[in-house]
C-alpha cells in the first residue's frame, strides 16, 4: 500500500497515532512507518500523544528536526513499513500546509488527502478515541483486513478516506491472466533469447565489433516492436591500448509513454557479454542457447541479455492484455558495459544537458544475482573497480630458452615477481595505505550482516573449493561485499597453449583489478598502486621495461532501503514469489550506477530475476528456466507497484 497522508483533527490525531501503534505492535508481518506533522511546532496535545505512544511502545516515536514551524514525530515498529502521514491543523492552514509539506517534507509520498475532520460527528469520534472496546484501529482499517464497523462508515470524513484507499486499491491490477500468458509463451520467450545469444556481442574483442552492433539494432527493432519510440546514440570511438582506434558501439535509447501525470522509470541493461570459447571448458557451444535440465545454457543468457529481454517480455506481455501502465518508460541498453562503460557517461551527462533525464524518478538495474538458488533479493549496494595493466618487455621479440636463457632478463619472471606481491594467500592486499581507506563498519551493519541468511558450507561447495580463506559468515560477506578485494586475470603475451613451447615471451603484460568500497577513491588508488609497484621495481634491479597502465575505474555505489522505490520492490517480489526479498549488496561492479542516481538526482535499485549459480562470466553460464519465465513476472508487477 502506498504512503498516504491523512489530516485529521485534534483529539483525533492522538488517538490513531494510538490505535496505529497498537495495531502495529500486534501485527509482526508489518512494519509502520508514522509520520506526524503537527501545527503549531511543539502543539502540547501532539506531545501528548508522543509521548503516550512511546510509553506503550517503548520510545519508538521520535521528534525529527522541524520542517520551518512544524514538527514531524516518526514512529518506526515492525519490518516491512508503510506509511501514514498524520497532520492536524485548522482547516484555514490546510492549503498552505498542503504546499509546504508537498516541498519540503524528506519522504517521497506521491499523494496528500486531506480528510475534513468532523467533531461532531459522534460515532467517527467514538472510533477515533475510544477503539479499544471496538478491537479496531486504522492500522487494520488501511490494510483492509477488518471491515469497518457500520456506524463509523456514515460519517463523510470515513468515506473520504475509504474512497482514498479503495482507490489506490484499483490500481493494483490483478496480475494473473498475464502470469498465465507469460507461462504459457514460455518456449516463445526461450526461442526470443536464443536468437539473441547467437549474436555474439563481446564487447573487448575489436574483431567482434560489427556484432555488438548488429546486437543492439536486434534489441532496437524488438524494442520498436512493442510500440517504443527507440534511436541510437553514436558514442565515437574507442582507442586501443595499441593506439589503434575502433568505433564504439551505439547505445539504445527509447521511450515509452509520455504522460504528464506519470513518473518516469528509467531502465539500464547491457547488450554486450564476456568472451567465451568451447576450449575454455564450455560443454556447448557458448553462442548456441541449449536448454537442459531446467536451465538454459549460454554466453550472455544471465548477464545480461536474458533480464534485457525480460523487460521487453514484461512491457509486450502488459501491452497486449491492455494493462495502463502506471508508468512512463524510458530505456538505456548499451553495449560496452563489460569493457568499462566507454562513452556512456558522457552520453548521459548530454542527455541531462538536452533535459532527457530530467523527469526520470526511478532507475532500475536487472543485472545482477539472488544470494542463492531459491530466494530473491534487492541490491542496494556495488563496489567499484580499478583495472591494471603492467607490462614488461626489453627483448625485441621472443628468443628460444635453450640459445638465449640464461643471459637475459627475462620478462615474465620480472612480472611474477611483481603479481605475486600484490595480496597474500589469504587474499590480504599487500599495497600499503589501501585499507586506510575503506570506511569504518558500524554496529548497525555489523547486525544487519548477522541477520542474513547464508550457508558457508554450500557457497564452498557450489565453487567447487576445499577450503576458504574464512568460513565465518559475517566475514566472508564483507569480504564479498563491504571490503576491497585484488584479483590477477591473466598475463597477455605469455605462452598459455597445450603443451610446450621453450620460449622466453619478449613482452608480456599482467592484468589484475581491485574492487573498491565506500570511501576509497580511484584516483588515490591509482597512485598508490602506482607507488607499491615502481617501489618492488626498484628493488627488482631487472634491466627490462615496467609500464603500469590503469583507467580512470569506477566508484562504489550504496543506496538506503529505506525508499518507496525499494518499497513498491519488495511488493513485486511479494507479489510474485510470495516471499519478502532479501537485502544484500554485491561485491561486482555496473559502473554506470552511480553516474545515474547523481544525473537523475534520484534512486536507483538493482533487482535481479536471477539465481547466483548463473556462472556470469566463466564457463556454462546459463539461467535457471524459470528465472527467466518469472522474471519477466517480476518485472511486469515491478512496473505496476511503483504506480502505486
Ligand atoms: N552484471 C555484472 C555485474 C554484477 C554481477 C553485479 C553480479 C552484481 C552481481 C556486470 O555485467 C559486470 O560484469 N560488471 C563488470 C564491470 C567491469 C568489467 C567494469 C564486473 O563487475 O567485473
Ligand atoms: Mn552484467
Ligand atoms: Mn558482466
Amino acid at each position: 500500500m502506498n504512503p498516504h497522508f491523512c489530516l485529521l483533527g485534534v483529539a483525533a490525531v492522538t488517538a490513531s497515532l494510538f490505535f496505529i501503534a497498537r495495531g502495529a505492535k500486534r501485527t509482526t508481518a508489518k512494519q509502520l512507518r508514522i509520520v506526524f506533522v503537527s501545527v503549531p511546532a511543539g502543539d502540547k496535545a501532539a506531545e501528548l500523544a508522543r509521548l503516550i505512544v512511546n510509553s506503550h511502545l517503548g520510545a519508538c516515536v521520535k521528534v525529527l528536526p522541524p520542517l520551518t514551524s512544524y514538527y514531524i514525530y516518526e514512529g518506526q515498529f515492525n519490518e516491512d513499513a508503510e506509511q501514514v502521514l498524520m497532520i492536524k491543523t485548522s482547516e484555514a492552514a490546510l492549503e498552505e500546509l498542503e504546499q509546504l509539506v508537498k516541498s519540503n517534507h524528506p519522504y517521497d509520498v506521491p499523494e496528500f488527502l486531506a480528510v475534513p475532520v468532523d467533531y461532531a460527528h459522534a460515532p467517527y469520534a467514538e472510533w477515533l478515541i475510544n477503539g479499544s472496546h471496538m478491537e479496531w484501529d486504522l492500522y487494520y482499517f488501511l490494510s483492509g483486513k477488518k471491515p469497518a464497523p457500520t456506524d463509523v462508515s456514515e460519517c463523510p470524513a470515513f468515506q473520504k478516506l475509504k474512497e482514498f484507499v479503495d482507490s489506490k486499491r484499483k490500481m493494483s491490477t490483478d496480475l494473473k491472466p498475464v502470469y498465465e500468458t507469460i507461462d504459457k509463451r514460455r518456449d516463445e520467450w526461450i526461442q526470443i533469447l536464443k536468437e539473441s545469444i547467437a549474436i555474439e556481442s563481446v564487447s573487448s574483442d575489436p574483431a567482434r565489433r560489427g556484432e555488438v552492433r548488429r546486437m543492439v539494432e536486434w534489441t532496437m527493432a524488438y524494442l520498436s516492436k512493442q510500440g517504443a519510440k527507440c534511436w541510437l546514440e553514436e558514442l565515437g570511438e574507442q582507442t586501443l591500448h595499441d593506439g589503434k582506434k575502433l568505433p564504439l558501439p551505439p547505445c539504445l535509447l527509447g521511450e515509452l509513454g509520455h504522460d504528464p501525470k506519470k513518473k518516469t522509470v528509467l531502465l539500464y541493461g547491457h547488450l554486450d557479454v564476456q568472451p567465451a570459447r568451447k576450449e575454455d571448458g564450455w560443454n556447448t557451444e557458448p553462442f548456441v542457447m541449449v536448454e537442459s535440465d531446467g536451465k538454459l545454457w549460454g554466453r550472455g543468457t544471465s548477464d545480461d541479455k536474458g533480464p534485457v529481454l525480460s523487460w521487453i517480455h514484461a512491457i509486450q506481455v502488459l501491452n497486449e492484455h491492455k494493462i495502463e501502465i502506471p508508468v512512463n518508460i524510458k530505456f538505456c541498453f548499451e553495449a560496452m558495459e563489460e569493457s568499462g562503460s566507454e562513452g556512456l557517461t558522457e552520453l548521459l551527462q548530454r542527455k541531462k544537458t538536452d533535459g532527457w533525464l530530467a523527469d526520470v524518478e526511478y532507475t532500475c538495474i536487472s543485472d545482477s544475482y539472488w544470494l542463492g538458488t531459491e530466494k530473491p533479493c534487492l541490491s542496494y549496494g556495488l563496489r567499484g573497480i580499478c583495472s591494471y595493466h603492467v607490462e614488461v618487455s626489453g627483448l625485441q621479440q621472443d628468443l628460444h630458452s635453450g640459445v638465449y636463457g640464461g643471459s637475459v632478463y627475462e620478462p615474465l619472471n620480472d612480472l611474477f615477481y611483481l603479481m605475486s606481491q600484490l595480496m597474500d594467500v589469504n587474499g590480504k592486499i599487500l599495497i600499503p595505505g589501501i585499507m586506510d581507506q575503506v570506511a569504518e563498519v558500524t554496529q548497525i551493519e555489523k547486525e544487519a550482516y548477522e541477520k542474513i541468511d547464508f550457508d558457508v558450507k554450500e557457497y564452498r561447495e557450489s565453487v567447487g573449493a576445499a577450503k576458504l580463506p574464512s568460513e565465518h559468515k559475517e566475514t566472508l560477506l564483507m569480504n564479498r561485499w563491504r571490503f576491497p578485494s585484488l584479483s590477477v586475470h591473466g598475463v597477455e603475451g605469455a605462452f598459455s597453449d597445450p603443451g610446450d613451447k621453450t620460449v622466453i615471451p619478449s613482452k608480456v603484460s599482467g592484468k589484475f583489478s581491485i574492487r573498491v568500497v565506500p570511501n576509497m577513491e580511484p584516483e588515490n588508488i591509482n597512485s598508490l598502486v602506482a607507488k607499491y609497484l615502481n617501489e618492488l621495481w626498484e628493488k627488482r634491479g631487472s634491466g627490462n621495461k615496467m609500464k603500469l597502465i590503469t583507467n580512470q575505474g569506477s566508484v562504489p555505489w550504496v543506496h538506503p532501503i529505506d525508499h518507496p522505490h525499494f518499497k513498491a520492490a519488495s511488493r513485486a517480489v511479494k507479489k510474485v514469489y510470495n516471499v519478502e526479498p532479501d537485502f544484500i549488496r554485491e561485491g561486482c561492479s555496473i559502473p554506470i550506477t552511480l553516474t545515474f542516481q547523481e544525473l537523475t538526482g534520484h534512486s536507483v535499485i538493482l533487482l535481479p530475476t536471477n539465481a547466483s549459480d548463473s556462472m556470469a562470466h566463466s564457463q556454462n553460464e546459463k539461467m535457471r528456466t524459470h528465472c527467466y519465465i518469472d522474471g519477466i513476472k517480476l518485472l511486469a508487477t515491478y512496473l505496476m507497484e511503483l504506480g502505486h
